[in-house]
């Protein structure tokens, strides 16, 4: 693997490995009291993060530590991109200073994309941390994690991805990922909320809620991106979080087995009850935790040699 830039068209059996290998590292690490292995000792990973953040820049800083990397922080805010500095330019200077791998983050769809091409030369990897409305596949591959560990696997279960699909790359990449790795997707949303194109994607639709759930495995809620609407957001909050809230009454229209998934940040009342967050349905403090180890399992598959591998 060079990058993870999508997980559209990423091989099922390269995003199993690297779910393999972040099972080995959690247990590798479980318990231990120095969580350190020397694994990409000499290497530089830097985080260029252009959007606020908390998990995943936190859980990519932690993981490159973990595994004995340099982790190098940079935001728009404290960088000479506040200067007017170009994200080529940008690129390059980090990758001229000695980064082995950007993590990036950015509003515009499609920058990690032009990152890899302008770092091609360079020989860094790149990661798409999240790039505008397109994707966000270290997410993917950490709710398949926690699907896996939950459900035991991901192939043949029902997962419903709840809300504002629109607005989501977290979605966009779970409904490539999930389809890969052989899982029935149903997208539930209200008709405004759902992309241009939603036929062309591997998945059912559906706009009830209260259907849905008894058949689910999964129920993974999104957040709603008021930032990314304009002040344009139809339905109305109050009908919205009526129509598509997972509450209490709802939690109880879920199988037993069932699991709660939310990639955070939670908007608690509105796309989900806090009786629901912290039920033992939700995983959602396990997503975090398994995104240190699914972020380990990234860099290692990027990073490490080919004779650490063998
Ligand atoms: N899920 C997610 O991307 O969260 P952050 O925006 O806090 O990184």
């Amino acid at each position: 693997m060079k990058h993870l830039l999508a997980t559209d068209g990423l091989d099922p059996d390269q995003a199993t490995a690297v779910l393999d290998t972040a099972d080995e590292l959690k247990k590798t690490l479980l318990g231990r009291e120095v969580r350190k292995l020397p694994t990409l000792r000499g290497r530089t990973v830097i985080t260029l993060f252009y959007e606020n953040s908390t998990r995943t820049r936190v859980s990519f800083e932690i993981a490159g530590k973990w595994m004995s990397a340099d982790v190098i922080n940079v935001s728009s805010g404290s960088s000479s991109v506040g200067k007017g500095e170009s994200l080529r330019d940008t690129a390059l200077t980090l990758a001229a200073a000695g980064a082995d791998c950007v993590i990036i983050r950015h509003p515009a769809s499609g920058a990690a994309h032009r990152l890899s091409g302008w770092l091609a030369e360079a020989g860094t990897a790149v990661v798409n941390a999240g790039d505008g409305m397109h994707e966000h596949p270290t997410q993917a591959l950490l709710d398949a994690a926690t699907l896996r560990e939950r459900l035991g696997t991901v192939k043949d279960r029902r997962i419903a991805i709840v809300g504002d699909v629109l607005h989501s790359r977290v979605a966009r990449s779970n409904i490539h990922l999930l389809a890969a790795l052989g899982a029935e997707v149903v997208l539930v949303a209200p008709p405004t909320l759902l992309p241009v194109g939603v036929e062309s994607l591997p998945v059912t639709v559906s706009h009830e809620l209260d259907a849905e759930l008894p058949a689910a495995d999964a129920v993974m809620m999104l957040r709603v991106q008021a930032e990314r609407m304009h002040g344009a957001f139809f339905p109305s909050a109050r009908e919205y979080s009526i129509a598509y809230g997972l509450n209490g009454k709802r939690l109880k229209m879920l199988p037993e087995h069932a699991v709660v998934l939310h990639p955070g940040p939670m908007l608690r009342g509105m796309e989900i009850a806090s009786a629901v967050a912290d039920s033992p349905s939700s995983a959602i403090t396990e997503q975090v935790r398994n995104g240190v180890h699914v972020r380990m399992a990234v860099l290692y598959h990027l990073l490490a040699g080919e004779e650490e591998k063998a």
